[in-house]
């Protein structure tokens, strides 16, 4: 429409201006051929009367007698007046009113010193004149003048009607271009332009486009709309061709495993040693009576990482947080893990209490934790907590340097507790490569300024030659912090962050599990696991929902409990047959908000099972303790469902945990619209967690799903985990890292 308005006022202009420079030029000539003519007539009449004056002025001492004689012109067509000037200063006009003052005196006095015609254009009594005066002549002498005055205004009014008639014709002139325009526009330009555009989109959704016709009878537009059907034919083409190979490259077994990391491992780093830094230990000795146990704590970097390490080697530098932790490590605070089958090093930091409350409790979990999850509560930023996590990030830095030979190394710092480590590492050792995974969301540059140390923070991740997150749009919600904090470059097209000569590319790395474990059982060995879990939880014959997760506010808990509810009361044929089990991990207990939190899923879950409890039926048992990955996958093996309701979450593993452990192809996956894995996740029913009408509905979507469905949707949700991998995400973050040797 723009480009239709622009064009028309354009074509109007130029017409506006040609049309009046032509009127402009006929008005011109017109006018003068009137005036020509007019003069010719007035010169025509004073030849006619000088004679007969010149005969009365032999009476010049007798006015009155040349005044009669000359009223008996009156009448004449257009001459308004007339002047009998004589050279002693005696005038005679007609009509008498001409007399009084000097009205062109001075044309007549001019005519009879040349003794020639003069003439000249002026107004009398508001009206346009013109006056012609020739000289009079008594025996040869000049004696006098007659003047002839002439209505000029049928001129004036002549050259108006003409522009009137000027205006109204180009006034329809421009009415015809301008629809002729709009109608060429419509048939030639936005016409095609709507095809070709709808001829892009049905490509796009990979429909086939309209077979081309000839072209040679055809106009530019149409030669572009048919250029485009062969692109879209050409691309179609290639897409298929890609999915074919890619189905083939799979098909010939190339999907990431361990040992394919490994591989690849060895020629990409050459020797290189790998380095993770990470708060969380992935095994932690705590003391179980007067014996020591070794656990897996539940977190998703200790999730998606263990694997990993396990496959490459290297070593894994955490927080010795375990109660039996110093009593399990060499003098080098090291041991090699796991236990059962020791692939990679631990090396173990300690931490005092103090330190431990202000880095740990305070600046990462009150501060950062919420920050960066937007979920309601309200971050708090302490001094002290910021100077211990200072002090801790210089701790770890220290503990890392101590390992580091001279040879180049890589290394992967995780998460939000060491955001400053990257800088510290690389001040001390610039030829080290240095990545840092932020495994949690990254807010928009408005939420992340509530952070008073927001500068320090994005410097020392800027240290690091790689950043990575789970999402690309949690890359330009860092991009634009920085941007809009520190001073410093940011190129779009490859994502980097160039400052003081350093570039620091960040990029998205979905994280994803190893959807190969726990390959070796036997599928009898696993339904007799299963029936042992059944019996000891009653669960015979009942319809299960599971949800896994550490009892954190960010996990909407309370919510998935509300929907519950719904679902017993909306469809009350579920009560006495449905039971979800919530396997729960207390986490961050030292923090009053987690423990407030913890109090009021308590009081829910107890306060709806009052409301059900029928005999020993409880519609939701909450098991808060840890739990171990097999017995967790038994549970995610027995369910008909898994609920992950997050309010917010950067990635959320349980969800890709839950597809891993569906080797039947069953069960279905309810998940939160609001957790990175929706992005990949498409095929799971999704949810929004704070509408609890729509999560009970969602729930009761899945307990009445057609078999076919279900096993159509794990499928697909299977395919995504075993192709993205965990192994493929080290490789593909290990791989860009490389690059930067
Ligand atoms: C999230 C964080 C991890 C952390 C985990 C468990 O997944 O991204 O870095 O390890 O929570 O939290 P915790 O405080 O127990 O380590």
């Amino acid at each position: 429409m723009k480009i239709t308005f622009r064009l028309i006022v354009s074509l109007l202009f130029t017409t506006a201006v040609v049309v009046a420079s032509f009127c402009y030029l006929q008005v011109h000539a017109e006018e003068k051929r009137l005036n020509e003519e007019l003069s010719l007539r007035a010169a025509v009449l004073a030849k006619s009367f000088e004679g007969a004056i010149e005969s009365y002025l032999t009476y010049t001492e007798q006015p009155e007698r040349l005044k009669k004689y000359i009223e008996k012109f009156q009448g004449h067509k257009r001459l308004i007046g007339l002047i009998v000037d004589m050279k002693d200063g005696q005038r005679i006009t007609l009509p008498p009113e001409l007399a009084q003052g000097d009205l062109f005196r001075k044309e007549s006095e001019k005519a009879m010193a040349e003794n020639g015609a003069v003439e000249s254009n002026s107004k009398w009594k508001q009206r346009k004149v013109n006056y012609y005066v020739i000289p009079l002549a008594k025996e040869g002498e000049t004696v006098g003048a007659l003047g002839l005055i002439h209505d000029r205004t049928f001129i004036v009014k002549q050259i108006t009607d003409f522009w009137k008639n000027s205006a109204i014709s180009f006034s329809i002139l421009a009415l015809i271009l301008s629809i002729t325009t709009l109608l060429i526009i419509r048939w030639s330009v936005t016409g095609p332009i709507a095809r070709i555009a709808e001829l892009i989109r049905r490509a796009t959704v990979g429909e086939m486009p309209a077979q081309p016709k000839s072209l040679e009878e055809k106009g530019e537009i149409e030669k572009l709309f048919f250029a485009v059907s062969h692109m879209a034919s050409s691309l179609k083409a290639v897409k298929l061709d890609l999915v074919e190979q890619s189905r083939l490259v799979n098909a010939q077994g190339t999907v990431w495993t361990k040992e394919r990391l490994k591989d690849y491992l060895l020629t990409k780093l050459q020797g290189k040693q790998l380095y993770v830094v990470a708060n969380r230990e992935p095994y932690i000795h705590r003391k179980k009576g007067s014996a020591i146990e070794c656990i897996m704590p539940a977190s998703g970097v200790v999730t998606a990482l263990d694997p990993v390490m396990r496959a490459t080697g290297g070593m894994w530098i955490a927080h010795g947080a375990g109660d039996a932790d110093r009593e399990t490590v060499d003098k080098k605070d090291q041991l090699r893990v796991p236990p059962w089958k020791p692939s990679y090093t631990l090396k173990r930091v300690w931490l005092n209490e103090e330190e431990e409350k202000g880095y740990y409790y305070g600046f990462s979990n009150e501060g950062l934790w919420p920050l960066c999850h937007i979920s309601h509560v309200r971050p708090v930023f302490r001094i002290d907590d910021w100077k211990q996590y200072e002090r801790v990030n210089q701790k770890f830095a220290g503990a890392l340097l101590d390992e580091l030979d001279d040879s180049p190394s890589m290394i992967l710092i995780q998460d939000y507790h060491f955001a400053l480590l990257p800088k510290l590492i690389k001040d001390m050792r610039p030829d080290v490569k240095v990545a840092i995974f932020w495994h949690i969301p990254w807010p928009n540059p408005e939420a992340f300024g509530i952070c008073p140390w927001q500068g320090d923070i994005l410097e020392g991740m800027l240290g690091s030659d790689l950043i990575g997150f789970h999402t690309q749009y949690h890359c330009n919600n860092f991009l634009d912090t920085v941007d809009r904090v520190l001073e410093s470059r940011i190129d779009w097209t490859t994502f980097g962050v160039i400052r003081g000569g350093k570039t620091s590319y960040v990029r998205p790395f979905p994280i994803s599990v190893d959807c190969s474990s726990d390959g070796q059982m036997t599928v009898e060995a696993q339904t007799d696991e299963l029936a042992k879990v059944k019996k000891n939880f009653g669960l015979e014959g009942k319809i299960i929902g599971v949800g896994v997760d550490r009892i954190d506010y960010t996990k909407g808990l309370l919510e998935r409990f509300r929907a519950i509810e719904r679902v017993l009361e909306k469809y009350p044929q579920y009560q006495g047959k449905f039971v979800f089990i919530e396997l729960g991990a207390p986490s961050r207990t030292l923090i009053p908000g987690y423990q407030s939190h913890m109090k009021e899923v308590d009081e829910l879950v107890q306060k709806i099972n009052a409301r059900f409890q029928n005999g020993n039926y409880k519609p939701i048992v909450f098991l808060k303790e840890h739990h171990g990955q097999s017995e967790i996958r038994n549970f995610y093996r027995l369910a008909n469902f898994c609920l992950v309701s997050s309010l917010h979450d950067g990635m959320n593993l349980v969800a890709k945990e839950f597809v891993a452990a569906r080797q039947d192809e069953n069960g279905v996956l309810i998940l939160s619209r609001f957790a990175g894995a929706s992005h990949e996740f498409i095929s799971a029913l999704q949810i929004n967690p704070y509408d609890i009408e729509g999560t009970a509905e969602a729930i009761h979507q899945a307990l009445t799903m057609l078999p076919e469905e279900r096993q159509e949707r794990m499928r697909k949700l299977r395919s995504i985990v075993q192709e993205y991998n965990v192994y493929r995400w080290a490789a593909d973050l290990i791989t860009e890292l490389v690059k930067s040797f």
